[in-house]
């Protein structure tokens, strides 16, 4: 079982996962208005690609933005999270062992020590999240169930493979729950708010290049006249 889940699961679950999120970056141009949007950010390339990349930069630094600084607490947690779920899934040695067997690509591996501590560090991120979803007032409001499945599926992968590596006992059971459990957020994240691990440098961009070229970009003599 082990052997169909690692082998041939494996290569499914990433290939839906991988496909998945090129649709979703396509759909994402695909719905942009092409006369407003689209010409206005090819002819603009002076403009667009800066204020892309301005806007991209700025939220993936701890504080970078207002978003960021008025809520603190929040940024921290997020920050706990992402560190451990942009990093592990690629670099954890256990990880990069099957994408060489499978795939052929070699990344360097994280040290052990590093890989538990940002283990630990995202599943406190994780933890403080959902506190925080079941605390504020705000969020009360807002929560949907897809919010609390997703925080639940991305929690999964991270315990089970947290408890097969202590190797407290069950080591089996807890390996065969983590990689059914990985392979279930990889195929279902491009269908839920998961894809924003692409679709956040896509909408991110596309702000940056619109407040470039239309917006704040007409207080340093606008590209267009609004
Ligand atoms: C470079 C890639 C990524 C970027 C830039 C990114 C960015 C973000 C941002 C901006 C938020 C929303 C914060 C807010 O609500 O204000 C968020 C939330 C979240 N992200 Fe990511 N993310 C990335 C990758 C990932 C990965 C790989 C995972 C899972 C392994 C993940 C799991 C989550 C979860 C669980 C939430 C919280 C959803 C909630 O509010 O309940 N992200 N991410
Ligand atoms: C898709 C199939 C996956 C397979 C076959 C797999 C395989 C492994 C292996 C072999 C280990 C090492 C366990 C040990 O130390 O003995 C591991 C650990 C781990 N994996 Fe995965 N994994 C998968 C998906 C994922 C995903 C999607 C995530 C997160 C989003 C994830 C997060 C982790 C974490 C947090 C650990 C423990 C890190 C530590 O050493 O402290 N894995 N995984």
């Amino acid at each position: 079982m082990m052997q169909t889940l690692t082998g041939p699961c494996f290569v499914i679950s990433l290939t839906v996962f991988v496909v998945g999120m090129l649709v979703r970056a396509v759909w994402y141009v695909r719905g942009l208005d092409w006369r407003l949007e689209r010409v206005a950010y090819a002819y603009h390339k002076d403009r667009s690609i800066p204020g892309a990349l301005v806007s991209i930069g700025k939220w993936l630094v701890p504080g970078g933005t207002q978003g960021w600084r008025t809520q603190p607490v929040a940024a921290i947690a997020f920050f706990l999270l992402h560190f451990g779920a942009v990093l592990i899934p690629l670099f954890l040695l256990g990880h990069t062992v099957l994408l060489e067997h499978h795939l052929g690509i070699s990344l360097p591996a994280l040290p052990q020590g590093l890989a538990d501590l940002l283990c630990i560090a995202s599943i406190t991120g994780l933890i403080l999240i959902g506190v925080r979803r079941f605390t504020s007032p705000v969020l009360q409001q807002l929560n949907t169930r897809q919010d609390w499945f997703v925080l639940v599926l991305t929690f999964l992968p991270f315990f089970t493979g947290f408890m097969a590596r202590l190797d407290i006992g069950a080591y089996d059971t807890w390996m065969l729950l983590h990689v059914l459990t990985g392979e279930l957020f990889l195929v279902l994240a491009p269908f839920t708010k998961l894809a924003h691990i692409v679709l956040f440098f896509m909408s991110r961009a596309q702000l940056g290049m619109d407040f470039a070229i239309k917006r704040g970009g007409d207080s340093r003599g606008g590209a267009y006249p609004w």
